[in-house]
């Protein structure tokens, strides 16, 4: 309690000392104010004297509070161990206290110059004499127009960083110099304009009854009281009952995720069939989902549940159902009038992801023939009529949202590394920021877990300096159990820093969050239809994004969004909107479902905004290059069968092929590998040699990256599944599992497709033969230095870096993947001979142009029909 009431009373202490310098220019204004209306020729006397007089108090009170500083740490850390530093600092303080407060004493004595005393001529050094010499010096007050307090202002100000810095940053405000100590390269911000706060009007009182610990089912069901979305429940189960579709726009975090489809379970819709909510990611799908069963008290998986590519949580008697677009899109393939449904919620409308604008359009034609479907499509944007114009003027319903004023400051200085930008801002926050967390928008998982080791390396040092800093990662491979970590609740005392990917700009809501950090980037993807180049790269985010981010700050109070860009880029150089993701992506895979729902013309189909035609036609070439339809454009029995898995349409090919070659244990286990991304090896910095020994031992024979993912998945098996093998050889446990069970579900789906598992492992060539027919339009021939012509495209391209062939380099590949990053690069690389192309897609390849290939452009397929 003594600890407490004297914390507070230092933190009242700290919080005057900012006061002070605004202090003196209002008390300079009132002296001027006065002294214009009553002695208007006394200006310059006056303000001098009120100067001196405040000067002298102010100078008491600064030696003041330096004393009970000094009386504090004494205090605190009495039979505390200290090291032999701080014993020191301590002894240094005192002294400086001794001699401040003498030389305050003097000060009005003696106000001119003095010549201070030699002590070190003969050349002997004195030590006692140059003592008092250096303590001559203190009680000196410098020339007439000197200001004598200059030195000691500094020294002042210096003991106050480190003195506030002993106590950590808990809640206080601090001048900003004073981290400058632990901090060299501290980023200048200017505060430039506050994002107003929307009123909430009917906010309920939090009921707190104390007589009664709640349980924490009540506590839940008080909280959703507490949401904007609460008190316009009735109203919004009117307008779903009177209108079949309704687009429902509320600020993030107001609850129209987590609290709608309850409503309409609590209403009785769920009586005639389930609510589906798709969302555009798998971690919001996820934790929304843990979220509502907690609320609703019951078993994940059970009455709620959710369901993703290769992920489903669900039961008979899941009545709630979170999942992705995607795989809402996957279930019209196999109910195209969702039947079992009663609702369906297209959620987070606004990000305009592939899969939510091909929702658009089915969902839109399905309600036109089931009347009793009810639709409601929830955006946080407020461009909410374009969403009403599409769906036929609906209704629109607003949920007025509850936010604080966010100040914005930018930086005055673009920045070259933001990364090291936002870590710098999260450590300037710490420091000097009153309590609350803090919410890092970076742009993919390896820079979050870069940042994180930053952060935690910068901060180690520090020890008890500081107060904790608790670092949360998110992003859509982390493993569930980790998810949870960043809804906890932050200790007190301690600050939480949020490092998220664009996941937490609108599908999550974390609450606490009173800082937001805005690098200004994410990460987007976007291809190239005319050369088949597909880049996921780090782009500057969109003016509607920076608003979104911003906005996170202000959920739970004021809050400040620090723009790591200048304010000129924010207004001329950003884009208004992010363009939708059906304007930029390869659309073989959507094509193809489409086609597979019975959607024959897709030109016209009822797209919210179309895609580039090329990139359409492009989409159905390809499906037609791998015999997925036939030359009237239909689909064919291979490319049904195709369809029936979630994969891209190369990989599908792929694995229906494996059925020829005989070797479709293999192919399923490459594809599984494939699909997990590029996360199977890792190598940590300080033992990258092992590593890529490891990584190497399972290209011997240059096999190809393929095979290498065959033989490390083999490998692992055959350590049934061991955690240790996956350690001492460098690779992510947790990848593996993921591609098992992967592998799992495709084995699953062999049977549905007809195809029977054989397997084939003694030799390579029928395998990537099976690979060769999925990839024949990624082929590549070497030309000079290492550089590859894609046959396809006469595109070039290196061969990246990670794969077993970067320093083999054979004449002919065919790659899984053309991206761009610094270069073009081709992941996944496996040698092949150019006769197979022409063996395996005659109707793609002949004889001539494998033998010239690369020096001209070769036919598209273009003219030939495909064999059915
Ligand atoms: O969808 P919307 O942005 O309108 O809000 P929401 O996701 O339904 O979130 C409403 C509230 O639920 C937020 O205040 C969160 O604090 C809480 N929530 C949570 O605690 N844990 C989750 N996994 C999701 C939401
Ligand atoms: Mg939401």
């Amino acid at each position: 309690m003594e600890l407490e009431k004297r914390l507070r009373e230092k933190d009242a202490a700290a919080t005057r000392k900012i006061m002070e310098p605004t202090l003196t220019q209002k008390e300079e204004k009132e002296a001027l104010q006065r002294s214009k209306s009553q002695q208007n020729n006394d200006i310059s006397n006056f303000r001098k004297v009120s100067r001196q007089e405040y000067l002298k108090k102010r100078e008491l009170k600064k030696l003041d509070e330096l004393w009970d500083d000094i009386e504090d740490e004494e205090y605190l850390f009495e039979g505390v161990h200290v090291t032999e530093k701080e014993c020191q600092e301590m002894r240094y303080k005192k002294e400086m206290y001794r001699l401040a407060k003498k030389r305050a004493e003097e000060v009005d004595e003696i106000m001119e110059y003095k010549m201070p005393e030699a002590y070190d001529f003969d050349g002997c050094v004195n030590q006692e004499k140059r003592f008092s010499v250096a303590l001559q010096h203190h009680r000196d007050t410098g020339g007439e127009k000197m200001n004598p307090f200059a030195e000691q202002e500094a020294w002042e100000k210096h003991q106050i960083g480190k003195a506030i810095l002993n106590f950590g940053a808990r809640d206080r405000k601090k001048q900003t110099q004073d981290y400058e100590y632990v901090f060299a390269d501290q980023i200048e911000f200017i505060k430039t304009s506050v994002l107003d706060g929307v009123k909430y009007e009917n906010e309920l009182p939090r009921e707190i009854d104390a007589s009664f610990a709640k349980t924490m089912l009540q506590k839940l069901q008080d909280d959703r009281k507490t949401l904007p979305i609460y008190s316009y429940r009735e109203e919004l189960l009117q307008a779903v009952e009177d209108h079949q579709v309704l687009v429902i726009v509320g600020e993030t975090g107001s609850g129209k995720t987590t609290q709608i489809p309850q409503y309409l379970h609590e209403a009785g819709y769920t009586k005639k069939g389930k609510i589906g909510c798709t969302q555009p990611r798998r971690v919001a799908a996820m934790s929304v989902a843990a979220r509502v069963a907690q609320e609703m008290g019951v078993k994940l998986g059970h009455e709620v549940g959710y369901s993703m590519r290769f992920e489903d949580c669900t039961s008979d008697r899941t009545i709630l159902k979170y999942m992705t677009d995607g795989m809402l899109m996957r279930e019209l393939l196999g109910e195209p009038d969702l039947g079992s449904y009663s609702v369906i919620m297209v959620d987070e409308a606004h990000e305009r992801t592939l899969s939510t604008d091909i929702l658009f359009g089915l969902v839109k034609d399905i309600a036109r023939f089931r009347p009793e479907l009810k639709l409601l499509i929830s955006s946080a944007t407020l461009d909410a009529e374009k969403f009403s114009d599409y769906f036929d003027s609906s209704p629109i319903f607003k949920i007025p949202g509850r936010r604080f004023p966010v100040e914005i400051h930018y930086t005055k200085a673009p920045e070259a590394d933001y990364l090291d930008a936002a870590i710098v801002t999260v450590l300037q926050i710490h420091v000097t920021q009153p309590a609350g967390d803090v919410l890092v928008f970076l742009t993919g998982q390896e820079e979050i877990e870069a940042a994180e080791e930053i952060l935690k390396h910068r901060t180690r040092g520090l020890g008890t300096k500081i107060a904790e800093l608790i670092i949360c990662p998110i992003y859509a491979n982390l493993p569930t159990d980790l998810q949870a970590k960043i809804f906890e609740p932050t200790p007190e005392g301690a600050r939480k820093v949020v490092l998220a990917t664009n996941i937490a700009e609108t599908s999550l809501t974390i609450d606490g969050i009173k800082y937001v950090i805005d690098p200004g980037y994410c990460k987007l993807n976007s291809y190239n239809p005319r050369t088949g180049v597909e880049s996921l790269l780090v782009t500057p985010i969109s003016r509607a994004s920076a608003l979104q981010r911003a906005g996170r700050s202000g959920r739970t109070g004021p809050g400040k969004c620090f723009r790591l860009y200048t304010a000129y880029t924010y207004h001329h150089e950003l884009e208004d909107n992010t363009i939708p993701e059906i304007q930029r992506t390869n659309l073989a895979n959507v094509a193809l479902m489409l086609k597979k729902m019975g959607i024959n013309d897709l030109i016209n189909f009822n797209f919210m905004d179309s895609p580039p035609l090329e990139a359409l036609v492009k989409a159905l070439e390809q499906l037609f290059a791998l015999d997925a339809l036939n030359s009237r454009g239909e689909l064919t029995k291979t490319g049904s069968r195709m369809a029936e898995l979630p994969l891209d349409p190369m990989l599908s090919k792929m694995i229906v092929a494996s059925d020829k070659y005989k070797c479709s244990e293999e192919i399923i286990s490459i594809a599984a590998m494939l699909s997990v991304g590029n996360s199977i090896f890792y190598c940590p910095k300080d033992k990258q040699v092992h590593a890529d020994t490891a990584r190497m031992n399972f290209h011997v024979g240059n096999v190809g990256d393929h095979i290498a993912l065959l033989k490390v998945y083999n490998s692992w098996k055959e350590t049934n599944f061991s955690t240790q093998w996956c350690y001492e050889n460098y690779i992510q446990v947790r990848s593996m599992k993921r591609a098992r069970d992967i592998r799992d579900q495709l084995q699953g789906l062999l049977e549905r497709v007809e195809i029977e598992l054989t397997s084939n492992p003694n030799v390579l060539d029928p395998i990537k033969k099976a690979i060769t027919s999925g990839f024949f339009l990624n082929s590549a021939k070497l030309q000079k230095f290492g550089v590859y012509r894609t046959v396809k495209n006469t595109q070039t391209a290196l061969i990246h870096p990670t794969s077993g062939l970067a320093q083999v380099l054979p004449r002919w590949v065919i790659y899984h993947e053309l991206v761009l990053t610094t270069k073009e690069y081709m992941r996944q690389v496996t040698e092949v001979k150019p006769e197979w192309l022409v063996e395996i897609a005659p109707h793609y390849y002949q004889l001539k142009d494998v033998e010239d290939a690369g020096t001209q452009k070769l036919p598209r397929g273009k003219g030939r029909a495909a064999p059915d």
